[in-house]
């Protein structure tokens, strides 16, 4: 039995209703958050969690939310345009006990050092991507940007885990990573989704991924068997 206490904050989306699953089967105490409207998606999980409702940069919910936690996963996502993910983030970092794990979801299109070599298709998703948010203020790229950047400055003990495409499917492993986008291993830019949050899982025990940002892909793409 896993005597570990962590939170998932976005608990209800599907990576954090995949992220509960491998946390429960691993015997960890969780404490999820999730907006109000949204605590019915997490029904089946009804009396094996602590549910803590609201928005996900409410920095009090955040400070209740993560007391006394050995580890926080956070679904960082680039909502509206309230600084949304830079907010959650912040929170995280300030709230958190010092010694926590802090493990971070966001895509690849997340740089730390500038040493990523894009795709052109991702090229052009972000370049869509900004423009939506520009016309609709429905997602803000630069959010997620600044709450990375905020992140990868801080001191705290913390693994952003870059993810590619998604997609559903069961579990074929946990994915294979590399520091940088444009390495061949990670070619295929697919990892189930399933899979993606078993990384941001297994990462809580993962010390050689503290201040790293692994950018992962399927264990069983053509890249992976490849050049694993
Ligand atoms: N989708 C991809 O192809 C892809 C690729 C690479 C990396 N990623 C990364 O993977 C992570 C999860 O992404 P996902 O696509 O799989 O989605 P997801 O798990 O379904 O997560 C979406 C999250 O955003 C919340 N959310 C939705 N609408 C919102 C709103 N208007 N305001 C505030 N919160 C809202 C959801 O909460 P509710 O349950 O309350 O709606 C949920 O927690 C993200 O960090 C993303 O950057 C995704």
């Amino acid at each position: 039995m896993n005597s570990q206490k962590i939170c998932i904050v976005g608990a209800s989306g599907k990576l954090g209703r995949y992220m509960l699953q491998h946390a429960l089967e691993r015997g960890y105490q969780v404490v999820g958050v999730c907006r109000e409207r949204s605590v019915s998606k997490l029904q089946d999980f009804k009396g094996r969690i602590t549910l803590i409702p609201g928005a996900t940069n409410d920095r009090r919910v955040i400070q209740q939310a993560v007391a006394g936690c050995d580890g926080v996963l956070t679904v960082l996502v680039p909502w509206g345009s309230q600084q949304y993910a830079t907010g959650t983030a912040q929170a995280v970092m300030d709230f958190a006990r010092p010694e926590a794990r802090l493990i971070y979801s966001c895509g690849w299109h997340i740089s730390r050092d500038g040493q990523d070599v894009y795709p052109q298709s991702l090229i052009r998703e972000e370049k869509l991507a900004r423009w939506m948010s520009r016309l609709t203020h429905i997602i803000d790229i630069d959010d997620q940007i600044e709450a990375c950047r905020r992140i990868f400055a801080s001191d705290t003990r913390w693994t952003v885990v870059r993810g590619s495409n998604l997609e559903e499917g069961e579990s074929q492993g946990l994915p294979v990573w590399s520091e940088h986008v444009g390495d061949p291993i990670l070619e295929s830019n697919l990892t189930r989704r399933v899979d993606y949050a078993l990384f941001m899982v297994e990462a809580l025990q993962n010390d050689a991924l503290i201040h790293v940002a692994p950018a992962i892909v399927g264990c069983r793409t053509p890249s992976a068997l490849a050049y694993a």
